[in-house]
């Protein structure tokens, strides 16, 4: 029988070593070529024990890899393995399965074939891939995968159950196909449970939630134990050997391993054209109708240079508890739940600190410079309305191109008089989408673009953002307004106009002189000191509103995307445009020193204005306030710092020269204040740190770093990730409360703070103190980190102040804390605080403490040699393991958890 597993990740992988160790010829077959390779050198790209030696021994042999789907054709059964990850709502993503699906369509004949689902899916899936591949000659199985993490090789050879969903159960065929697939199975009389696909599909995901139950149950036992003087791990033995109750997942601990933004908080969002400011409702909101979407946010690269990453997971949830209001200098702030991770800086270091523990003083870092694609943009007007109604009303003449292309467009034209489109050189759009590339030979100024109601206004049909339309940009964002008007019979004008004091008449020129370069039409209007420049034009609406992103009222308003994707110049005449619209200079301290002042009410104006500044290395502080009698909060950027007021102040043209002299009399090279700079960020000081009741959804993001560019430019850690949250979502997504789910999921997240309080209990103060964290991973035997206790552990620790040496017995795992750390490689000495060691002797040296975090057996260790290595002879045992009798007669001070 010849076996193809689709997906070589954790189930695919040991699910391919597995059959081929069976004797079955078995092909791997993966998207990702470098993983491909790898493994057809015998070398695994995960660790797992046994699972190298298993592969070097069937590779090249009953077991190859490739990436194409070829050996589909050949093959009898073909399992699918692919990864179904949570997608921005929580549900599992389908797509990469139903790719695996439409490729597989290709090798499918006549032949008879069974398509096994191993991957996890909501029900009714094997229904949807059954309906897909309908008409072909195949018979779909569900079979789901419980291989646990660690000992996924052990797993896979001594299953507790192997479950198989078929679609109709009188149908033998496939069961006994996958009978034989399991033979080996069947023979050592594991439970086979034969059912239907939605059983199949269920019993995964029962299983999952019953064990994240069990776990909190204990756990919040544990703590009254604690109290009380009882001893959790002989009741969760007494209450195991009730074989209703069953002694695994009873072990009580330090939980299972989110943190939130207020819905208003801010990320910015490239979604391929640059940067978009975004609040996290938004975002959410946006992907949930539309998540097929590749999306990147602002981070910081390892040199905390700002860079884009992968948005890897976005969801909501209700919350009502306090939230942390950071308050910094510079006037930034940030709304977030107490448990969320704060990025700080500790000397030159960085360092993760949860919100709740964040203290006046404590520095946060703000990422400054240059990042971007530095390309010049054109805008292609007629890509940009090609799917939107606006081409059905949009006409483009070129006479020239007209005459010379006509035997090229002819065949295209819709319009009945061939001649009058001779006669007047214009065609309508529509009809020269699909000869577009024609209008390249033509320069785009001639290519002129306009609509049925405003013959007289037209546009290019490309707008290449230059300096100079940058500086329109900056003008339209600070005077600019879109107005719409009914005309007789219903149809809409759309008027863009600049409205500047009549004074201004450098701005006032340099606008007109822009549009007359464009060749776009406009009127004047000159009237109670105000000169307004106003153009009627749908076409342009459509670019400033819709593909510039740039907001129609003083509330909505935000750069363009394509100005932060801009080359630096440009950005700088961006500038020269929003500033001298908006900006003001102002004489302080009788006339000697000036600051620069840009005040908005708009959240995102504000907020993108802040990062461009930010990006071009100019640090300006920001002032919230209600201007007289409004009760609109006006936002106002201050820039300050005799360089950074040179800088800027030149952008305003004229106007300088009368304030230049001011600054040219500075005695002392004032510095701005508020602020430390180092290479590629700023630091800014904790100002205050308050609480404020929050009763609504909160938001959680994860991405490719685990970091982000929030608020006011800040630099945040996203949030913790939890898997029980996925399981809540499925519930809500079915109609169903899940109230013991929720209350499992609260539970967890109170213990390692319990444990934490425990710990500090002990010793009163923390600052100073050593401990040795022993386990690092999530769980024994792995590298993951995803949700470790001991990680969040270690950050409370070192956020208190204290020294921590860590130790796990797999590499992997002791290399990957040091990468997320994002320290060196030497695996000694980590900056702040933090030692990651080979060894647990070493780790165990001189400490206060011995803190346990993850669940290894410990008791095998010499714990009278770690009695003579330690400086004090304490453990606390987060996890249980040790045998409590025989460390205390070693002299240990033993805390377990609810247990002593
Ligand atoms: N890891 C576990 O402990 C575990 C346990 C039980 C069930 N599961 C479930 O099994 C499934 C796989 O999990 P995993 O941990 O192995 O995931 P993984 O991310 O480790 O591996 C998935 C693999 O599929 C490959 N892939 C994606 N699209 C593909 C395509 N169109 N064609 C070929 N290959 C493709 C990826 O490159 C990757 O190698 C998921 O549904 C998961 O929920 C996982």
């Amino acid at each position: 029988m010849k076996i193809s597993v689709v997906g070589t990740g954790y189930v695919g992988l040991i699910q391919s070593v597995g059959l081929a160790e069976f004797g079955f010829e078995v092909v791997g077959i993966d998207i990702d070529e470098t993983k491909v390779k790898q493994l057809n050198k015998g070398k695994s790209p995960l660790y797992e024990e046994g699972l190298e030696e298993l592969l070097k021994k069937h590779v090249n042999k009953n077991l190859t890899f490739t990436t194409s789907y070829e050996p589909i054709k050949d093959s009898d059964v073909v399992f699918l393995c692919v990864g179904t990850p949570q997608d921005n709502e929580g549900n599992a993503d389908l797509r990469f399965l139903f790719s695996a699906v439409e490729k597989m369509k290709d090798y499918l004949d006549e032949k008879y074939r069974v398509i096994v689902i191993k991957s996890t899916v909501p029900v009714g899936t094997n229904r949807k891939v059954k309906e897909f591949l309908k008409g072909y000659n195949v018979d779909v199985v569900s079979n789901p995968e419980f291989l646990r993490e660690g000992i996924a090789v052990y797993d896979f050879f001594n299953p507790e159950r192997i479950v198989l969903g078929f679609e109709d159960l009188s149908n033998k065929k496939p069961i006994e196909i996958m009978e034989t697939v399991y033979k080996y199975f069947k023979e050592k009389n594991v439970p086979f449970i034969i059912t239907n696909w939605e059983t199949s599909e269920l019993i995964k995901y029962a299983s999952n939630a019953f064990l994240a139950t069990k776990i909190s149950f204990i756990n919040e036992l544990a703590k009254l134990s604690d109290k009380v003087g009882a001893d959790i791990k002989t009741i969760s033995y007494a209450m195991g050997l009730d074989k209703r109750i069953g002694d695994k997942f009873l072990n009580a601990g330090i939980g299972y391993g989110g943190s939130c933004f207020h819905p208003d908080e801010i990320l910015f969002v490239d979604f391929g054209d640059g940067l978009e400011c975004m609040t996290f409702k938004e975002l959410f909101d946006k992907l949930s109708k539309d998540n097929k979407r590749c999306v990147k946010v602002l981070s910081v690269n390892k040199n905390l240079k700002l860079d884009l990453v992968n948005l890897k997971l976005i969801t909501k949830r209700d919350y009502s508890d306090d939230l942390i209001v950071l308050k910094t200098s510079m006037g930034r702030e940030i709304k977030i739940t107490k448990d969320h991770p704060v990025v700080v800086l500790s000397g030159d270091k960085i360092q993760v600190k949860l919100a709740e523990n964040i203290k006046e003083g404590d520095e946060v870092i703000l990422p400054t410079g240059e990042f971007g694609n530095n390309d010049v943009i054109t805008i292609d007007v007629l890509e940009e309305i090609k799917n939107t109604p606006l081409i059905e009303k949009t006409f483009l003449n070129n006479k020239n191109m007209v005459l010379n292309e006509f035997e090229n467009i002819r065949t295209y034209l819709s319009n009945k008089y061939i001649h009058d489109v001779k006669k007047s050189g214009t065609v309508k759009a529509k009809d020269m989408l699909p000869i577009r590339s024609i209008l390249n030979k033509y320069n785009y100024n001639s290519n002129r673009l306009f609509t049925v109601r405003s013959k007289s206004t037209t546009i290019p049909s490309k707008i290449k953002i230059d300096g100079d339309f940058a500086r329109l940009i900056g003008y339209y964002l600070a005077e600019g307004w879109i107005s719409e008007d009914g005309k007789k019979n219903g149809a809409i004008r759309k008027r863009i106009g600049f409205s500047f004091g009549a004074h201004e008449k450098e701005h006032i020129n340099d606008v007109k002189n822009i549009l007359n370069k464009l060749g776009i039409k406009y009127i004047e209007k000159i009237r109670n000191g105000s000169h307004s420049i106003i153009i009627s034009s749908k076409l342009l609406a459509y670019i400033f509103e819709e593909v510039l992103k740039c907001g129609n009222n003083c509330y909505n308003k935000q750069i363009p995307p394509q100005i932060f994707n801009s080359p630096s110049d440009i950005k700088w005449e961006f500038l020269k445009g929003i500033l001298r619209g908006d900006g003001c200079i102002v004489k302080l301290n009788n006339n000697k020193n000036l600051v620069i002042e840009y005040g908005t009410v708009s959240k995102k104006l504000a907020n993108s204005l802040l990062l461009l500044l930010q990006s071009l290395g100019i640090v300006a502080s920001l002032k919230r306030c209600y201007n007289n009698k409004s009760t609109t909060l006006t936002y106002i950027i201050r820039i300050n710092g005799l360089n950074q007021v040179k800088k800027i102040g030149e952008l305003f043209g004229d106007k300088w020269s009368n304030y230049k002299k001011i600054t040219d009399r500075y005695k002392r090279n004032i510095k701005p204040i508020g602020y430390k700079k180092f290479d590629n960020y700023v630091s800014l000081k904790v100002k205050s740190v308050e609480r404020e009741y929050y009763d609504g959804e909160v938001y959680s993001v994860e991405t490719d770093n685990n970091l982000l560019i929030s608020s006011y430019g800040l630099l945040i850690h996203n949030c913790f990730p939890k898997d029980v949250k996925a399981l809540i979502k499925q519930f809500e997504n079915n109609n169903i409360e899940p109230i013991l789910i929720k209350a499992t999921d609260k539970v967890n997240e109170e213990q390692i703070k319990w444990f934490f309080e425990k710990i500090k209990g002990y010793y009163g103060n923390l600052n100073g103190k050593t401990f040795a964290v022993l386990g690092l991973a999530f769980k024994p035997n792995t590298d993951d980190l995803r949700e470790s206790r001991a990680i969040k552990l270690i950050d409370m620790l070192l956020d208190s102040g204290a020294i921590v040496k860590g130790f796990d017995y797999v590499e992997k795992a002791r290399e990957n804390t040091i990468n997320m750390y994002k320290l060196n490689k030497s695996k000694v000495f980590y900056g702040y605080n933090l030692y990651v060691l080979d060894d647990l002797y070493e780790a165990v040296k001189d400490v206060d403490g011995i803190i346990i975090a993850t669940e290894y057996d410990y008791n095998k260790e010499d714990w009278k040699k770690i009695g003579n290595l330690v400086k004090e002879k304490v453990i606390f045992d987060g996890r249980n393991v040790l045998d409590v009798k025989k460390v205390k007669k070693l002299g240990f001070k033993y805390y377990g958890v609810g247990r002593r």
